[in-house]
């Protein structure tokens, strides 16, 4: 019988949801939770051509406008489709069997699952819980010791919203010249923080943005890497020829026009947020501190059957009880005033099942289940 490589075989299965958002509002996924500016829609009903189902696409001047628009030369940009098919390709080009992945957990999972189908295995150092979230430098510094092939950092993180100081980045990617680290920059819109410039200055780092987020892109899949000439083009070398579609390359360089709205939706989400952490202090909710589109929040031992009954109302949000370090957080999207208002709606007839903690406290059940450093 036919058999995959024997890894493949031990891979945890990943499961994204397949059907039944639609309808719901949806503050699962970190989405734009209105959906693209509709000039890209139009600009789509107006000027769809055959050609860009018949042809293979050409990337040559979307390239240079959104070059131009990242404030970067063409040869030091990749457009992928999504961040996740960056994150692939980071792998196939420098991952080989037993090489080490170092990062933060918790994190986005696709880190550690392509360099795991590439055979690598993950040295994971958790945030720290004690210090708000706070990355340790320290302790991702005595992992460099082991010289890791490559670093992931999403900054923010995902799911926990938080954002790493640039003092902190500045101190790894000094500490690990020779190891590649990811930036991964996703939702940067929301927290306005960026170290792409400084691709310039180390040639080890790599910079990933998507429009999958502020720019409510995420069925298109566009995604786009940084990082210095030279390591931009080993990564073009791997990359499949043609991994963005027609219809996404045209829109991209439509999206960048919508830029202003983007922002503004960008802005009424921050506010959202801090509203919405706001109310989370007055109900004695512990959450971590974001600089993203989404609050993690801790509501205790009943968070499955809380996103049920928040489902069941046509809400839905993220349980995190499948990964025993975040039993009784959910991650919740940030939406619009009246989405927030309707979720405030249907959250408040649950507070007596939630179970209140401030800070310090609240995070300590985590750093129970959490060990300091694993290897996998
Ligand atoms: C940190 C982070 N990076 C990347 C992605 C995926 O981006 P894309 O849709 O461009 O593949 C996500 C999606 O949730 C994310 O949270």
């Amino acid at each position: 019988m036919l058999r995959p490589r024997p890894l493949i075989e031990r891979l945890p299965k990943y499961y994204p949801p397949e059907e039944g958002r639609a309808g719901k509002l949806r503050l699962d996924f970190n989405e734009n939770t209105v959906g693209c500016p509709a000039g890209i829609v139009s600009f789509l009903r107006r000027t769809l051509r055959p050609e860009w189902f018949s042809l293979y696409p050409e990337y040559g001047r979307a390239r240079r406008i959104l070059a131009r628009y990242f404030g970067v030369a063409p040869e030091e940009m990749l457009i992928t489709n999504g961040v996740d098919d960056a994150i692939k390709l980071i792998c196939d080009v420098f991952v080989e069997p037993g090489d080490v992945l170092v990062t933060p957990t918790p994190t986005f999972a696709i880190y550690q699952f392509f360099h795991a189908v590439a055979g690598g295995r993950t040295a994971v150092v958790r945030y720290d819980y004690d210090a708000g979230l706070r990355l340790d430098v320290g302790k991702m510094r005595a992992v460099l010791g082991r010289r890791p092939r490559w670093m992931a950092l999403a900054n923010p993180n995902n799911p926990t919203g938080t954002l790493i100081p640039k003092s902190d980045l500045r101190a790894l990617l000094l500490a690990a010249p020779d190891t590649l680290v990811l930036v991964d920059e996703a939702y940067f819109d929301f927290s306005g923080q960026t170290i792409l410039p400084w691709i310039r200055r180390y040639p080890n780092l790599v910079v990933s943005r998507t429009f999958s987020k502020a720019f409510g892109l995420a069925g298109l899949r566009l995604g786009f890497l940084f990082a210095n000439a030279r390591l931009a083009g080993w990564l073009r070398r791997a990359h499949a020829v043609y991994a963005v579609n027609s219809v996404a390359a045209a829109c991209a360089v439509e999206a960048i026009r919508h830029d202003k709205e983007v922002r503004q939706y960008a802005r009424q989400v921050r506010a959202n947020r801090e509203a919405f952490c706001r109310t989370l202090t007055e109900m004695g909710l512990a959450y971590a501190p974001s600089a993203a589109n989404f609050v993690l929040v801790r509501v205790g031992a009943r968070g499955p059957e809380i996103a049920r009954r928040l489902r069941a109302q046509g809400i839905l949000v993220r349980d995190w009880s499948h990964d025993r370090r975040l039993r009784g957080y959910l991650r919740v999207t940030v939406g619009t005033e009246a989405q927030m208002r309707r979720l405030a709606r249907a959250w408040k007839p649950l507070l007596p099942v939630m179970e209140p903690g401030k800070g310090r406290a609240a995070w300590m059940d985590l750093i129970r289940h959490s060990p300091p450093a694993v290897w996998v």
